[in-house]
């Protein structure tokens, strides 16, 4: 007989039928413990996704895979979303900026999609992993170097949180001043701070990158986007690229994290070299896109027999649907952590071999690096769509780093020089426009 999961601390869904909320510290605490009690209940479960903003959540597995693979009826146009368009979403919801209609291939749906994904998928597709791999490494390199020599370091916002930045500007052919103020925007995006002032920097210098290939193309992701035969225009080029970076990011640094988590917090993992076999397990147990795809019916229909209405909308939970087939977990690749259908994700090959790189270039470079805290003291960031730390704090014996490599003055992610309109670039920024911002530094490292 299997006993009904208790209500997790602070859910107040079980008294009230009230959506369960996915926005509270209680359930970044142990989003297990809600799912195994939102699955108990059913295939999908009304929740709330921040204030004002309620969905319903499919949390089993086959009902996940039968939704994504039918874009006839659930349609990913965020323009067929009734709260959305009746006003009834808060217009500064901390969770619009990831579900506000935007011209990229993930909000758009049928031929529009296949024209504007076929573009980002053959242009991922040029990155050789030679070339990739041989990125990775020089950033690692330059990143543990910034801290080797300390014995300690805090391997979220010293290294999963810059590496995709540093690789997007590798991937994207950036220039230093162009590249700075990538690196500002797309980490204040996701910071939140100053959230609308970083993204009009960012939309500015991916506009001007576009500018500049059009200009003097090159071998990296931004040409060959553009050299495309879908002819992307100057307004779809900044679009992709913008998701591209956003959809990238963000689950990348988390990828790095969980994994980095795993390896450390699990025996079986922590010297074995089983590198390949904690990634899965990682994406299997604890995907970084924890809960998303976004869709909206296009007529009233049913998920698994729970009834769901004609533009509401309805989200994936990757990470209880995975927790729906427990056993299978490690044994295979057939997890739902890059989601499935025609928006399933496109990078997933670049992203595991620059998850696997990185930490493996790390536990070569630190072979004694450890957690420097109880496992129980780590915290993880709030929000209903991302599973990431906070921190993730280790020790190792320090380790000079090579000549070749030595640490560059700490620089904020400030954009250098930006250019016009200076409007776009918040004032506390101005003040430093003149100091090189940390892709800058990097660029100047690399050169020797
Ligand atoms: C190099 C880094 C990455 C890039 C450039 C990237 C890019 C993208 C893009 C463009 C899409 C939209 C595809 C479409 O709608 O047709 C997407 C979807 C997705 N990606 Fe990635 N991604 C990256 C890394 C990751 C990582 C590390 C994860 C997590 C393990 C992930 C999970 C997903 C998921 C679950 C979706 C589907 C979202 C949805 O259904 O709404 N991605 N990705």
């Amino acid at each position: 007989m299997t006993t009904a999961p208790v209500p997790p601390p602070g859910c107040p869904a079980h008294d009230s039928g009230q959506p369960v909320p996915l926005h509270t510290a209680q359930f970044a605490a142990d989003p297990h413990a809600f799912y195994a009690y939102m699955r108990h209940h059913g295939p999908a479960t009304p929740v709330e996704l921040a204030p004002g903003v309620e969905a319903t959540l499919v949390t089993d597995y086959g009902a996940a895979l039968d939704l994504l693979q039918n874009p006839a009826v659930f349609r990913k146009d965020p323009h067929g979303w009734q709260a959305l368009s009746e006003g009834r979403i808060p217009a500064d919801s901390p969770v619009l900026p990831l579900l506000a209609p935007r011209p990229n291939c993930m909000f758009t749906d049928g031929a529009p999609h296949l024209r504007l994904r076929q573009a980002v998928t053959d242009s991922l597709a040029r990155i050789s992993d030679i070339q990739l791999s041989r990125n990775v490494e020089r950033v690692a390199e330059y990143l543990i170097a910034q801290f080797s020599a300390r014995g300690s370091a805090d391997l979220l916002n010293d290294y999963a949180k810059p590496f995709p930045l540093f690789m997007f500007n590798e991937l994207f052919g950036c220039p230093p001043e162009i590249g700075d103020r990538v690196m500002f925007g797309i980490g204040g995006m996701f910071d939140g701070v100053n959230a609308e002032q970083a993204n009009q920097v960012l939309v500015q210098a991916v506009g001007e990158l576009v500018a500049l290939k059009r200009d003097q193309p090159g071998e990296d992701v931004t040409s060959w986007l553009m050299e495309h035969p879908a002819q992307l225009n100057d307004m779809e080029m900044v679009h992709q690229l913008v998701l591209l970076l956003g959809a990238g990011a963000e689950p990348l640094r988390g990828l790095l994290g969980n994994t980095l988590h795993h390896v450390f917090t699990n025996e079986r993992f922590a010297r074995s070299g089983l590198l390949d076999e904690a990634l899965d397990d990682t994406l299997w147990r604890n995907p970084p896109m924890a809960n998303y795809a976004p869709h909206y019916p296009a007529v009233d229909t049913d998920v698994a027999g729970h009834k769901v209405r004609a533009g509401e909308l309805v989200m994936v939970s990757f990470a209880a649907a995975n927790a729906s087939l427990a056993d299978q977990a490690g044994s295979n690749r057939s997890h739902l952590a890059w989601s499935a259908g025609p928006h399933a994700c496109p990078s997933k090959d670049p992203a595991r071999l620059i998850t696997l790189t990185a930490i493996e270039h790390l536990l070569n470079e630190l072979p004694d690096v450890e957690l420097a805290v109880p496992e129980e003291s780590l915290a993880w960031r709030p929000g209903p769509f991302n599973r990431a730390l906070a921190q993730l704090p280790v020790r190792f014996g320090p380790v000079k780093p090579r000549a070749s490599a030595q640490p560059q003055t700490q620089q904020p992610e400030t954009p250098r020089q930006p250019q016009a309109p200076q409007r776009s670039v918040p004032s506390t920024e101005q003040g430093n426009a003149k100091r090189p911002g940390r892709w800058s530094a990097f660029l100047t490292w690399l050169q020797g």
